[in-house]
């Protein structure tokens, strides 16, 4: 079944949507906003436009929509579109609750629509690379990971400084690099979650947050992220008994690291450096660590909607999950807890 598509909100994101999902053999049936601007931008763009959800919903040409509006608007357009038989595609965050989410779902079901999220950074390079260190024992046994997402840009713009729209860097970015680790290990829980939420330049929403969750696997996971620290950390570490994986940025820039045989070779003696008299913190002598090249991997972000076509013709199961979307909102409530009472949170 082809995908005839109807993106609610042109915005950065709908705009998205509209130019990259004919690679994935969409077709963009007609694009709907409130805004002058935006009617411009789809008129200039050629797209068919509706000034409404409501109209957009009633075009019967139309078999699956994209809700691409700010996120307090995705369960009451995900219940209109259920309502008018259109398959479901919300943006993340799914819904600003775990309860609104299931609302959502249970209309669709109700409906007897298709109901999925764009979890698109299931598909981003960078992280695949890590997972592949974790799928193929790269590191030996791995012991900790670190996300981390900085940025010198500071200030937020527009709907997402406000908490009532559901601003915030928790649902705009949390809800992905909370996804991507529980995607990269599954059949693992987190058994113990802390997380600090701030807000440094910003007064209603958070722009700050670090959240540590030991995983069942003995795997200790921190991520991070700041709109304003101003010399970036590389975007990922993992260490593993075996070496150690930098994947710099989003370019998956970065190396493998391991010790030649430096553990077999440490010098017997204590070390003087500038730090003063010591055997484990010496610097590392020359050669004694090798670089590997990472390792390559081939992602595309269409093929969310390739899997979405895949399943509407029943060939395929959904590659996003509402009970996986369900269980990252639950930890995003998890983090609010735990930074709330500056207590670690037991959780699954
Ligand atoms: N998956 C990703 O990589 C990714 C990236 C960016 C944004 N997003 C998500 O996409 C969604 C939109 O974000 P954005 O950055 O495109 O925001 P945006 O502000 O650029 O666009 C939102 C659009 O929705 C329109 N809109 C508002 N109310 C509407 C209504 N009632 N009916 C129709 N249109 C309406 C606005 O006029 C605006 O054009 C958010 O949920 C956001 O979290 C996802």
């Amino acid at each position: 079944m082809a995908i005839k598509l109807g993106i609610i909100g042109f915005g950065g994101m709908g705009k998205w949507h509209a130019k990259n999902t004919p690679r994935a053999g969409v077709e963009v049936a007609a694009v709907c906003d409130i805004t002058e601007e935006r009617w411009k931008d789809a008129e200039t763009e050629g797209y068919k436009l509706y000034k409404s959800a409501d109209a957009l919903l009633s075009d019967p040409n139309i078999n699956t929509v994209v809700l691409t509006v700010p996120n307090y608007l995705h369960k009451e357009m995900c219940l209109k579109a259920a309502a008018a038989g259109k398959h479901v595609i919300t943006e993340k965050p799914a819904a600003m609750s775990v309860a609104e989410l299931d609302e959502m779902e249970a209309a669709c079901k109700k409906a007897g629509v298709f109901f999925t999220v764009h979890q698109n950074r299931r598909w981003d390079k960078d992280m695949l690379i890590i997972k592949k260190a974790y799928d193929d024992g790269l590191l030996g046994r791995i012991f900790t990971i670190e996300s981390k997402l900085h940025s010198g840009n500071g200030y937020m713009h527009e709907w997402h400084i406000y908490k009532k729209y559901g601003g915030g860097m928790i649902y705009d970015w949390g809800v992905h690099l909370i996804d991507q680790i529980l995607f990269m290990m599954p059949g693992v829980t987190i058994t113990s979650l802390y997380a600090d939420v701030k807000s440094v330049l910003h007064q209603e929403v958070d722009d700050y947050f670090k959240i540590i969750m030991k995983m069942s696997n003995g795997i200790t996971v921190h991520i991070e992220l700041s709109t304003y620290i101003l010399e970036y950390q590389p975007r990922w570490l993992a260490a593993g008994d075996k070496g150690t994986m930098i994947v710099k940025s989003f370019r998956c820039d970065g190396n493998i690291y391991r010790t030649g045989q430096m553990l077999e070779k440490l010098p017997p003696q204590i070390t003087e450096t500038v730090a003063g008299p010591t055997r484990q913190f010496a610097p590392i002598p020359p050669g004694g660590i090798v670089t590997e090249a990472l390792p390559e991997v081939l992602s595309d972000w269409v093929d969310f909607y390739k899997n979405v076509n895949a399943v509407l013709e029943g060939r395929e199961e959904s590659k996003i999950k509402i009970s996986e979307v369900r269980r990252v909102l639950g930890v995003m409530e998890a983090v609010w807890k735990s930074a709330e009472t500056g207590q670690a949170v037991l959780l699954e």
